[in-house]
């Protein structure tokens, strides 16, 4: 059985996941507006990527004999600088995620809930990547630019992301 506290910090993560959904929906919004069609393809997959996240902790969460309370999601930035600017935020945002998901890591272990803290070590894996590829995303737009031929070729390469959910995702039942 979950601790009250880590049924807690679960729902909080839930609402952050879907957050992070609505900040990356947000951005295909704005790209969309400027015409980067790939970008705006991406920023929908990232957004599926991060609803899927809140609802694997949803699953969890419920399995586990957690009660899921769903909490205020947030509204997002709604405006961005430059397609640099968006994805400076996409790095920062990542890495606050990445400090959230070891804090729950943190107290799974102090409470010695070792079956959280293996569910969540997807998570910490998935941060990893996550983080990596926003840095690899940001440094490419650094070097090309905000504007110009090399920017429509990078679109044309992100709209080429495929989605397809981890196996974990159908794992917690959620689809
Ligand atoms: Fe679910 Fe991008 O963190």
């Amino acid at each position: 059985m979950l601790s009250e506290r880590m049924q807690a910090a679960i729902n909080t993560q839930i609402s952050r996941e879907l957050f992070s959904g609505y900040l990356y929906l947000s951005m295909a919004a704005y790209f969309e507006d400027l015409g980067l069609k790939g970008f705006a393809h991406w920023m929908r997959v990232q957004h599926r990527e991060e609803e899927n996240h809140g609802l694997m902790m949803f699953g969890y969460l419920a399995q586990a004999g957690g009660r899921v309370l769903l909490q205020p999601v947030e509204g997002p930035e709604t405006g961005f600088d430059s397609p640099l600017d968006a994805f400076g935020k996409v790095v920062e945002h990542e890495q606050k995620v990445t400090a959230w998901i070891n804090e729950i890591v943190d107290l799974a272990l102090a409470e010695r809930d070792h079956a959280t803290a293996s569910f969540l070590q997807w998570f910490v894996n998935e941060q990893v990547e996550e983080e990596a590829t926003a840095r690899e995303l940001r440094d490419t737009l650094r070097l090309i630019g905000d504007t110009g031929p090399a920017l429509l070729m990078f679109d044309r390469e992100l709209a080429a992301r495929v989605y397809s959910p981890p196996p974990e995702v159908a794992k917690w039942g959620v689809i």
